[in-house]
Order: structure tokens, then sequence, then C-alpha cells
């Protein structure tokens, strides 16, 4: 695993190493957001100017640099490490970047039902992040929004992520729109699962986690 300051001094040479090690965890998570728009699962507009996306856990922007390329006009960023959030600040990809935000803590109450997507590749991995984080993207996200993600195939075998999402799922704060299983990620090093979630128009948020 992985902490703040590891991340903080392996920012510089991420890119590089993970490319080389085959990552294609953000290329995969944008074609399957469009391929959900073109099959008319959301009834977001992905490249609307209104449409506010949220890229959680953005590291140095691969995925805000995916997203820009398929014409995606409004997105932020945030993550708790400062190395990795300067890397992605450089890749003029995000409008905003918020840093000091974690997860596995209290959501900032301005970041409350702002989003119309939420996007968080590479972050459901080993013990970065309980399953319970899927509360904070769900809080993040606006009545009738979406969030896509993905959960590392390992992190699946550890902790009981598909039983939290039912348990949410039952609560009606979110519905499965589609999962995908075993699909590429990290080279021969790892496969995820990508998981697309709507979030129902009714839903009431409070500023709670838990
Ligand atoms: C494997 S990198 C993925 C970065 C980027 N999303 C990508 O796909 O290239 C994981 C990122 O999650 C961030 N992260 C890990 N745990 C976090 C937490 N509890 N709160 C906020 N960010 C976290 C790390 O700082 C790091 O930038």
């Amino acid at each position: 695993m992985r902490k703040k300051e590891e991340y903080d001094e392996f920012a510089p040479n991420y890119d590089k190493n993970v490319r080389a090690r085959g990552y294609v965890g953000p290329e995969y998570m944008v074609s399957f957001l469009l391929e959900l728009v073109t099959a008319q699962k959301t009834s977001i507009v992905p490249h609307h100017p209104a449409t506010k996306v949220l890229d959680v856990g953005c590291g140095t922007g691969l995925v805000g640099k995916a997203l820009k390329r398929e014409g995606f006009l409004h997105l932020d960023g945030i993550d708790y490490s400062q190395g990795m959030l300067l890397e992605a600040y450089q890749t003029k990809a995000y409008q905003t970047l918020i840093g000091w935000c974690d997860l596995n803590k209290e959501l900032p109450f301005f970041l409350l039902n702002q989003y119309d997507i939420t996007i968080c590749c590479g972050v459901f991995a080993l013990d970065f992040v309980k399953p319970e984080a899927l509360n904070w993207l769900i809080r993040v996200t606006k009545p009738g929004g979406l969030i896509i993600m993905n959960t590392k195939t390992t992190y699946c075998n550890t902790y009981d992520f598909e039983g939290y999402y039912k348990k949410m799922e039952q609560m009606k704060h979110l519905k499965l729109i589609e999962k995908r299983m075993n699909k590429p990620y990290l080279g021969n090093e790892a496969d995820a699962h990508y998981w697309a979630f709507s979030i129902p128009n009714t839903q009431k948020k409070i500023l709670t986690n838990g």
C-alpha cells in the first residue's frame, strides 16, 4: 500500500512507471462511460458545458487527460496527495483541483451534491479506502447523476464491495447500471471490475459519513 507521502514522492515518476507496466485504467474507464452514453443507459450529456465531472483520486491527471481528449469541458479533481495534484495541475485538464481531501474522512460540505458525473479510477485498490468510501462518491454526485469507477480485482477478494453497494442499493442511495468484471487495468499485473451507478432523482443526501 502507498500512503499519501509515498504518492507525493512517486508523483514525478508515476506516469512513466505505470504506463511501462501497461496501465490502461483511465482509457478503459472513459470508453466505458462513452459506451453507456451511446447505449442511452444514462441521460447525462457528457460534452454539455453545464455537465460537471469530478475525478476522485485524480492522481497525476491521466483520467482528466483522457476525458479532455474526448471533449469533456468541466472537469474538477480531488486527491489527498499534493505531489500528485501538482502533476495534475500541469496537465491543464482540470478547472479546479482540490487537495487535502481524504475519502476515509468527512466529505467537505461544499462538495455535497455538486457533480453530474463522478469518476474514480485506481483508488479502490488494496487498502487505500474501504468500500464505505462509495458513500463519499454518492454524496458528491447530484441526484440523477452518474458514478463510474473501478475496483481492482484483488480488492474485491479482500473487501465485500459488492455487498456494500447492494446495501446502498437497497437503501435507494444508488442503482447499478452496469458492471464489467475482470477487464484490463494494469498489464499482466492486475485486472479490475468496472462499475456504473446512477443516483436516484429523489435521493436526499445529508452531510454525515456512514
Ligand atoms: C493508483 S493512483 C490513481 C490515480 C489516477 N486516478 C489514475 O488512474 O492514474 C491512486 C490515487 O488515489 C489517491 N488516494 C489514495 N487514497 C486516497 C484517499 N483515502 N483519499 C484521497 N485520495 C486518495 C492517491 O493519492 C493517488 O493519487
